[in-house]
């Protein structure tokens, strides 16, 4: 049996190739996108394997299904760039990994506050230079300041945790209150209460119609002036044009993105010699409280590793018929 990957990198098929010698599939990959481009060009194959910017719309999946495509295979969380409505009219199922290592997405988030507050990357390059002074560090104590946390599953819940442990109030909105931070101290308020108080706000719902930019220039003007925003979610919770708005009045005092709305262009790609046509991804980076990292969150050894051989096992109980070892991995 085939499974054919998209947007394939050498980390991708050094974890695979690994974890396969248990499945024994036969792995095509495609450095390219998946999408309506090159969706012709595929040979027969039984399951795809896509990321978080792969475009699997209606049209790609009438093609997939002319190929004898029986499984499309997330190898990700996140599966917003799947139409699910469309894979099943197509009797193609879809499935993901839904929580491979919420620690490693959890902890960059904090490492990105940490940046964000301490400066270490500019200590950092200022020690090298022999340049040892403090001027323009000044950071502040995570000590008792309140941290809002939007979407407390598997991510959200892991982040609770630690800015607990750092001695932070942690104020949280979900649709579902988890019961097990309300007894570790999280308060659950709606979201128009936590925006005026959190000193920080960290994203960790999911991208659907009714989180697509929850932070808009309304939401904006309840937050408490000279927060921090921090997103490793998806880029269309926030209206960046918005951002960049607050970002000069200093609404908005530090900003942590690990993800962007139009990242599909930029993101998993060397672009050095290039030049950048996005002026918004510029103009976020030219802010010295603007700290932007390439959608790494879920980037660890152990992440990969969880990645590789559920999305195997996904694909090798779906393809043979067997019971699902993970039923929240089944969209489709
Ligand atoms: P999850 O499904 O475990 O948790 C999502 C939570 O958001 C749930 O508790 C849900 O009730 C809540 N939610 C849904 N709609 C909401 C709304 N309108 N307002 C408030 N809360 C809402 O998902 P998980 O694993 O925690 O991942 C969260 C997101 O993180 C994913 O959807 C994905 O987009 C992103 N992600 C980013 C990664 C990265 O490398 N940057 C890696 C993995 C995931």
């Amino acid at each position: 049996m085939k499974i054919t990957f998209f947007s394939t990198k050498p980390y991708d098929k050094l974890f695979f190739n690994k974890y396969n010698k248990d499945f024994g599939f036969e792995l095509e990959y495609y450095e390219t996108h998946l999408g309506p481009h090159i969706v012709n060009a595929i040979d027969q194959t039984d399951a795809v394997c896509v990321f978080v910017n792969d475009k699997v719309n209606a049209e790609v999946i009438k093609v997939l299904a002319t190929k004898s495509v029986k499984t499309i295979a997330l190898r990700c969380a996140g599966f917003n760039n799947v139409d699910l409505e469309a894979a099943k009219a197509n009797g193609i199922n879809v499935c993901r990994v839904p929580a491979y290592s919420p620690e490693a997405v959890a902890e960059h988030a904090v490492a990105m506050i940490l940046t964000l507050n301490r400066k270490t990357h500019k200590a950092y390059n200022r020690v090298r230079e022999q340049n040892f002074s403090l001027n323009g560090l000044l950071g502040f104590n995570l000590f008792e300041k309140t941290v809002g946390v939007i979407g407390t599953g598997n991510i959200g819940h892991a982040f609770c945790k630690i800015m607990l442990g750092f001695g932070c109030k942690v104020l949280a909105f979900d649709l579902i209150a988890n019961k097990e931070l309300e007894s570790l101290g999280v308060s659950y308020l709606p979201i128009t209460e936590i925006l005026p108080q959190a000193d920080i706000i960290s994203l960790h719902c999911p991208l659907t119609e009714q989180t697509h930019h929850l932070i808009d220039t309304e939401t904006i003007s309840m937050l408490k002036k000279g927060m921090m925003l921090i997103n490793t979610s998806r880029g269309g919770l926030i209206d960046t044009n918005a951002i960049i708005k607050a970002l000069k009045s200093q609404q908005i005092a530090y900003l942590g993105i690990d993800v962007y709305e139009q990242e599909e262009k930029l993101f998993f790609r060397d672009l050095s010699s290039n030049i950048i046509e996005d002026d918004t991804i510029q103009r976020l980076m030219s802010f010295p409280n603007v700290l932007v990292t390439a959608h790494q969150a879920f980037f660890t050894e152990e992440a990969l590793s969880k990645i590789a051989t559920v999305t195997l096992q996904n694909v090798d109980e779906l393809l043979n018929n067997k019971i699902l070892t993970n039923k929240a991995a089944l969209l489709a």
